[in-house]
C-alpha cells in the first residue's frame, strides 16, 4: 500500500541528496498540476449536474415531495455550498430554491425551481407553485444537530411562516438524513482529482520536512506552518485548516494550534493539515524525525510507535463497513485493540465537500467511546473518510509515552465494498538530515527566488 516509491518521490529525493541547492525551485515542476480554473469549473459543474439529478430519488427515499431552501446573501444555507454552480459564490439577494420529485404537475419544470428576489415577489409565486403542486411533505433544514440539515436561518423560517401561512408550515418537516446523504455521497469521477490532491499533499510534506526547510536550533514550528501556507499559493490550492505543526511530547495533544517550539535535533515532529481544491478537501497527519549527529534513522522506539498506529489503521479499515453506525465501528475497533494490547484513540470523520464532511463520525477526541447523534448515524457507501487516530507508545529514550498521531483519507472501493487509502499511508517517518550546504538564510533567499 505504501506508495512512497513513485518516480516523483525518487526524483525529489535525488534532488535533495545529490544536487546543489540552486535546483530547489525546480522541485515545483514535480508537483501535479490541477486543470486550469476554467476547466476545473467545467468539471465541477458536471459533477454538480450528476449530484443534483439524484435529488428527486433522494426525496422519494426519505418520503418527502419537496425540499425548500431560502437564504440571503451572506447567510446561506449550509447546503448552498454543495448545490451552487462553480462560478457562483454567495447566494444573491434572497435566493429561494424548491427541489421537487419531478413528478405530477411539476414534471418538466426546472428542478430546483429558483427565485432571486428582493421585492417580496417570490412569496406569491412560491405559494402558487405549492398550490398547483400540492406537496404533502416539504423538507426544510431545521435540524438541531446535523449542520447539513440545519442551515435554514431563523429569520428565513419566520418569513416563510408569515408569507406562506399555517397551512403550509404544517406540511414542513425536518428530515435530517436528506441533507446528510446528499452532501456526503461522492461520485466515481471525483476520485482521480482527489488522488491528484493527495499527491500534492504528500510531496509538500516530503519537501517541507527536509533539511532544506528545517535548521535545528533555528527553525520554529511556526516558520514551517507558514512555509506550507505560502507553498500552497504557488501550487494553486488553498486550505480549510491552517497547518498545525507540533513537536510531539506527552503533553502536545490535541494540538489544535500546533506548538511554538524551536525545532531541535531528536525532535519528533507532527503536522495536521489539509488542502482545498475543486470543491474537495483533504486532511492528513504525518510525522517526521530530526536526526541527531551520527544517526541515520529514527530510534527504534519511534519506528515501533508508528507501526503500532499503522496496525490501528488496519483494524479500522478491516472493521469499517457501510451500514454500520459510527459507534459500532468504534466499539469493534476498541475491542480488537484491547485483544492486541494496543492503547490509543480513534476519531475518524467523513471528508469531501468539507474537511469535516456530512455523515457518521467514528469517535471524537473528547468522546473516545461513544458519540451521541453523529456517531449513531449509519455509514454510507460512496463516501470518503479521514481515518484519524493515535497509538500510545512508550519511548524509553525519553521516558515518555507519546501519542503517535496519523491520519489518511480513504475512499469507498465498489469492488471490495471497503474503504481504501486514496494515496497510501505513512509507514516511514520523514527524516530531517543535517543541512549539508548553505546556512539557513541563503536557503530562505532561494525560496524567494523560487517564488
Ligand atoms: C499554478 O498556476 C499558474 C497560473 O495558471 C501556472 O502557471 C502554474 O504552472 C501552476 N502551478 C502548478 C504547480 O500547477
Ligand atoms: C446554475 O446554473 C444554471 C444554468 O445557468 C441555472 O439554471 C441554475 O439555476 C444555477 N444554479 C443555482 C443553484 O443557482
Ligand atoms: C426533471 O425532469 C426534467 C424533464 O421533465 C429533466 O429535464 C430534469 O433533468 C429533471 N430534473 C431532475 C433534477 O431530475
Ligand atoms: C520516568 O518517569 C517516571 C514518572 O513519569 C519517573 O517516576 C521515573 O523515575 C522516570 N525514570 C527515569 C529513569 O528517569
Amino acid at each position: 500500500m505504501l506508495n512512497l516509491y513513485n518516480w516523483s518521490w525518487l526524483l525529489l529525493s535525488c534532488n535533495l541528496l545529490l544536487l546543489p541547492t540552486s535546483t530547489w525551485a525546480e522541485t515545483d515542476t514535480l508537483y501535479k498540476s490541477l486543470p486550469s480554473l476554467r476547466e476545473q469549473a467545467r468539471i465541477r459543474d458536471t459533477w454538480l449536474k450528476e449530484r443534483l439529478s439524484r435529488i428527486p430519488s433522494l426525496l422519494k427515499k426519505y418520503g418527502v415531495d419537496a425540499w425548500l431552501m431560502s437564504q440571503r446573501e451572506h447567510a446561506e444555507d449550509t447546503i448552498w455550498w454543495s448545490i451552487k454552480n462553480a462560478t457562483d459564490y454567495d447566494a444573491h439577494r434572497r435566493t429561494v430554491l424548491l427541489f421537487h420529485t419531478n413528478e405530477s404537475t411539476l414534471e418538466g419544470k426546472p428542478n430546483p425551481i429558483k427565485w432571486v428576489d428582493n421585492t417580496g415577489q417570490v412569496w406569491p409565486e412560491l405559494l402558487q407553485v405549492l398550490e398547483d403542486f400540492d406537496p404533502r411533505r416539504i423538507a426544510i433544514n431545521v435540524d438541531q444537530n446535523i449542520a447539513f440539515s440545519g442551515g435554514l436561518h431563523v429569520g428565513e423560517h419566520n418569513v416563510i411562516a408569515k408569507e406562506l401561512g399555517q397551512q403550509w408550515i404544517q406540511r414542513m418537516v425536518n428530515v435530517p438524513l436528506l441533507g446528510n446523504e446528499y452532501v456526503t455521497t461522492k461520485l466515481d469521477t471525483q476520485l482521480k482529482y482527489y488522488r491528484d490532491m493527495q499527491d500534492i499533499v504528500w510531496l509538500m510534506m516530503e519537501e517541507g520536512f527536509s533539511h532544506r526547510n528545517i535548521l535545528p536550533g533555528v527553525t520554529t514550528t511556526e516558520d514551517l506552518s507558514w512555509w506550507f501556507r505560502e507553498k500552497m499559493l504557488i501550487l494553486n490550492v488553498t486550505t480549510w485548516n491552517h497547518p498545525r505543526i507540533s513537536v510531539l511530547t506527552e503533553e502536545s495533544f490535541p494540538g489544535w494550534t500546533g506548538t511554538e517550539d524551536v525545532i531541535q535535533e531528536g525532535d519528533l515532529l507532527h503536522i495536521d493539515w489539509g488542502i482545498t481544491a475543486m470543491g474537495m478537501n483533504t486532511d492528513t497527519q504525518h510525522m517526521a524525525y530530526v536526526l541527531r549527529a551520527g544517526e541515520t534513522d529514527a530510534p527504534v522506539s519511534l519506528i515501533q510507535g508508528l507501526k503500532k498506529a499503522n496496525r490501528m489503521q488496519d483494524i479500522h479499515l478491516e472493521t469499517m463497513r457501510a451500514g454500520m453506525t459510527g459507534n459500532e465501528v468504534l466499539e469493534k475497533c476498541l475491542a480488537q485493540m484491547k485483544i492486541e494490547g494496543i492503547e490509543g484513540q480513534i476519531y475518524s470523520h467523513p471528508i469531501g465537500d468539507w474537511g469535516h464532511d456530512a455523515g457518521a463520525v467514528i469517535g471524537f477526541t473528547n468522546l473516545p467511546e461513544h458519540v451521541p447523534v453523529l456517531g449513531e448515524l449509519i455509514i454510507l457507501p460512496d463516501t470518503y473518510y479521514s481515518i484519524e487516530l493515535y497509538a500510545y507508545h512508550f519511548v524509553p529514550e525519553r521516558n515518555e509515552t507519546i501519542r503517535f498521531r496519523i491520519e489518511e483519507n480513504a475512499y469507498w472501493d465498489k469492488d471490495t465494498e471497503r474503504w481504501k487509502f486514496v494515496k497510501g499511508r505513512q509507514e516511514k517517518l520523514y527524516l530531517i538530515h543535517k543541512p549539508r550546504e548553505t546556512p539557513v538564510l541563503e536557503v530562505q533567499s532561494e525560496f524567494a527566488v523560487s517564488l
